[in-house]
């Protein structure tokens, strides 16, 4: 079904054409002056030179054309040659009531879908999640549950971070403390031990320690590298601690993606693609993009049109070691064999722009993708404290995901607690989720791309523009639809009918919005507008809520449209909050 817009526009494109002007002309856009209208149409002021005639003029004889109009109960000229716009209350109530029949909204099928491949994610096996990590997981997912609901064929890949230096950081570390465990032993030919010889807690604690040896040992940094080297070249005992490590942290970040509701389809890592290295690195050299620089194996990348100074991309160090970015074109090459995507989204900190922008030149230079993959970088801002610097501890560490969402949790449960009508085991679950869309919500709501302070207080406020607002909201409306339905009412065959006060039809025309907004946070890869369509909506439905008795309404045709009204909204919010990657409890 059509846009809204698109749909309204029509109406007055044919009284632009009837009136003897461009049908273009006839363009509807939301109203700049909502005190004087609901939307307007600029047209006769942009025709006015082309049709040497005063705007004025042309937008009366426009008005004209409209008189009987079906679309909208009022057309105003008003000088200089504005046309103020008022929708006719019966078409807008047939409209919303085609959304509310149709799948999903009245949204359809792309003439063509595309395949889609969202990298993001990217946490790195045996370090603890941290707050960094939160973003890509929250808009990445939003970004895949929009495209897929556009109708696309998307895939999530979360990129592990599982073949550079920490694995080799890692295993000497473990050397230096077990050095009788099997692994270590060259002459080993038995099975090594099916279990890890570490748990999570001990893995995370490893890590640190290694890494901060290696800053001062420069001689246990040079074992290290020489057990990364090992490793990527099969020494069995190093790969098989490898696996270890592997399972031992994927399976801990299986349970904390879940409990942030976020899933990935493919669990590959940047390991996944070792083998395929060497071919690669033959074909760049064979087509004569490769050359040797100081050792290093190398492919230019610059541009004459570049403002600024772009590095070529090193694909193999001088020893022959590959790179962070050897691995990323490397998965490029897997993927465009195996899923042959039409566009790759990456979300990652917008701090590896350049990188990206490097490697994104390197895969179309050497033809490692066709000349029509779209190769889209979307770069996230830093999440900060209320000190505007990168949140952290109170201590000045680097705050662990699962301290942030237990302390959120604590925040959320102390209010829902304060006014528990609720045992204690609901309250505790209603928390989750609520803070849950108090994080997501915080983050999203914001345009990517920028920085946002990380405000605990504001983001788990009921009031504003913060999830449990919408929520609230939420469950407000589900728990007049439950009373209707107790009552005996049946909220699936109420109809809707045209607005007759102006807070009903402010929401109804709020609700219109939705194919528009879809269509823009799709292509723009945008959540915020997920959550400003869904902000509007909250806004106008409390309105509406507080200037309205709806259970208490005696004219029974007159309650059925506005519990129509309500379903209508409660399923939209519930498919926008679902976009976003949260849920709603049932009550709160
Ligand atoms: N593991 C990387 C990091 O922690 C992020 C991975 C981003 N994705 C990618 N394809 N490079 O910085």
């Amino acid at each position: 079904m059509k846009k809204f817009l698109d749909a309204i526009s029509e109406e007055m494109k044919e009284a632009f054409q009837q009136a003897g002007y461009d049908r273009e002309l006839g363009k509807v856009t939301p109203s700049n002056r909502p005190d004087l209208c609901e939307y307007q149409c600029n047209g006769a002021m942009a025709g006015a030179k082309r049709y040497k005639k005063a705007p004025i003029m042309i937008a009366q004889e426009v008005a004209g054309k409209l008189e009987d109009s079906q679309v909208f109960e009022s057309v105003e000229a008003v000088p200089p040659g504005f046309l103020n716009l008022k929708l006719s209350p019966i078409f807008l109530a047939g409209y919303l009531s085609e959304m509310a029949e149709k799948p999903k909204f009245g949204l359809e099928r792309p003439e063509k879908a595309k395949k889609i491949l969202i990298d993001y994610g990217g946490p790195n096996v045996a370090k603890p999640l941290h707050v960094g990590h939160l973003r890509s997981a929250i808009i990445g997912e939003s970004i895949k549950r929009i495209a897929r609901f556009a109708g696309h064929d998307v895939t999530g890949d979360i990129h592990l971070g599982d073949w550079g230096l920490q694995m080799g950081l890692i295993i000497t570390e473990l050397r230096e403390r077990e050095p009788g465990l099997a692994y270590f032993d060259d002459g080993f030919t038995g099975e090594y031990p099916e279990d890890a010889p570490f748990t999570i807690s001990e893995l995370e604690e490893i890590y640190p320690a290694a890494s901060a040896r290696s800053k001062e040992d420069s001689a246990y940094k040079e074992k290290a590298m020489e057990a990364t080297y090992k490793l990527q070249n099969g020494v069995r005992g190093y790969r098989a601690l490898w696996n270890h490590i592997i399972c031992v942290s994927v399976a801990d970040l299986k349970k904390n993606y879940e409990k942030l509701n976020v899933e990935f389809d493919l669990w590959k890592g940047e390991s996944d693609v070792h083998d395929l290295i060497p071919q690669m690195v033959e074909e760049m050299k064979a087509g004569g993009y490769a050359y040797l620089s100081e050792g290093a194996l190398v492919v230019d990348v610059k541009e004459e049109s570049d403002t600024r100074e772009i590095p070529p991309c090193m694909i193999l160090k001088s020893d022959g070691a590959s790179l962070y970015n050897t691995t990323d074109l490397a998965t490029i090459k897997e993927r465009m064999e195996k899923i042959g995507p039409d566009e790759m989204i990456y979300v990652v900190d917008k701090r590896q722009e350049l990188y990206f922008e490097q490697v994104f030149r390197c895969a179309r230079k050497t033809g490692l993708v066709k000349p029509e993959t779209k190769l889209k970088f979307l770069g996230f801002g830093t999440m900060n404290g209320k000190d505007g610097k990168p949140f952290k501890t109170r201590e000045g560490g680097v705050m662990r995901l699962e301290s942030l969402l237990a302390e959120i949790d604590e925040v959320m449960y102390g209010k829902i607690a304060q006014n528990r009508s609720m045992p204690e085991e609901e309250a505790k679950d209603t928390a989750k989720v609520v803070a849950l869309s108090a994080v997501k919500y915080g983050d999203l709501s914001n345009q990517a791309s920028k920085d946002y302070i990380f405000d605990i207080d504001r983001f788990t406020s009921s009031e504003g523009d913060t999830g449990p607002y919408i929520l609230y909201t939420l469950v407000r409306i589900k728990s007049i639809l439950s009373k209707y339905a107790e009552a005996g009412g049946a909220a699936e065959d109420a109809a809707l009918r045209p607005a007759e006060g102006d807070p009903e039809k402010a929401l109804m025309l709020e609700l219109a919005g939705f194919l528009g907004m879809i269509e823009n946070a799709y292509e723009e890869t945008a959540p915020h507008k997920v959550c400003a369509y869904i902000y509007d909506i909250a806004n106008a439905f409390n309105h509406f809520y507080h200037e309205t008795k709806i259970l208490a309404e005696e004219d029974a045709a007159k309650k059925e449209g506005w519990i129509a009204l309500l379903m209508l909204t409660k399923n939209i919010l519930e498919t926008c909050i679902d976009l976003l990657g949260f849920s709603a409890p049932e009550r709160m």
